[in-house]
């Protein structure tokens, strides 16, 4: 993926988040099943990704399952546990040349076995990577990772007086930055509960784009709108 944009000029997101939003639709429009969308999401993630990272983002999250997406039609479910198993022999090896850490947020049940081993090799397999940090939102809801975060606390008897925001941060799924950049592909205009946490101060970013047309022009869109915004965390100065 090549751009035309002088990235100099622009401000980069520390941590950017995306919703891939509109793979069903993408199909649909073109007159084939979902499924074939999901396999066009999934051909534009890789090559989107690298081009994110070689952006200068250190981390990318990327919310691919939500849990209430186990309520879809079971084919399509079953498809897209495929494509994470796919991924994991598909995308190692790049992985690996571009120094990415691949971590994930989410919980276990019901995720078939064969997505939880491709995961945790995956993760096991790029955890001494430095050259920055994808994590797969995977059977990921945002209030069940407040839910588990509370629980390890009460189970590990903190302190919860002298609880601070960054102590909590420790017992959320991974310990990362807060989101700088929120985008939600599709023109759907909702957060759907993804990292509710994390997404506290986030510049919200909404294209019309269905995920498998969002590559390098439609990224750079995104900076330079991001660039532009007046960020003041609640004060009145400029971050
Ligand atoms: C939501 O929109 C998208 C999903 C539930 C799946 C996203 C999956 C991929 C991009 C491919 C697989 C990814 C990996 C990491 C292997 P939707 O597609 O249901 O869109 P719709 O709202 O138009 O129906």
């Amino acid at each position: 993926m090549n751009s035309e944009v002088d990235y100099s000029q622009l401000k980069i997101p520390t941590h950017v988040a995306i919703i891939v939003d509109g793979n069903g639709r993408w199909a649909v429009e073109r007159g084939l099943s979902r499924l074939k969308g999901h396999d066009a999401g999934f051909d534009n993630l890789r090559n989107l990704v690298r081009y994110i990272m070689s952006r200068g983002v250190k981390v990318l999250s990327l919310y691919v399952f939500s849990t209430e997406n186990f309520k879809r039609a079971k084919e399509e479910v079953g498809h897209l546990m495929d494509l994470f198993v796919l991924m994991y022999r598909r995308d190692l090896q790049i992985f690996m040349e571009d120094n990415i850490k691949v971590v994930f947020s989410g919980r276990d049940a019901p995720l078939p076995k064969s997505v939880i081993k491709a995961r945790d090799e995956m993760a096991e397999a790029t955890k001494n990577n430095t050259g920055g940090i994808v994590n797969f939102c995977l059977n990921y809801g945002g209030r069940a990772e407040i839910m588990d975060a509370v629980k390890k606390i009460v189970h590990a008897s903190v302190d919860v007086d002298k609880l601070t925001d960054d102590d909590f941060r420790h017992y959320l799924y991974q310990d990362l930055p807060d989101i700088d950049l929120m985008i939600r592909t599709s023109g759907e205009l909702r957060l759907s509960n993804f990292l509710l946490w994390q997404n506290s101060y986030a510049e919200f970013y909404f294209p019309k784009t269905k995920f498998p047309d969002f590559g390098a022009a439609e990224f750079d869109q995104a900076i330079i709108e991001y660039t532009s915004r007046d960020r003041r965390f609640g004060g009145n100065t400029k971050a």
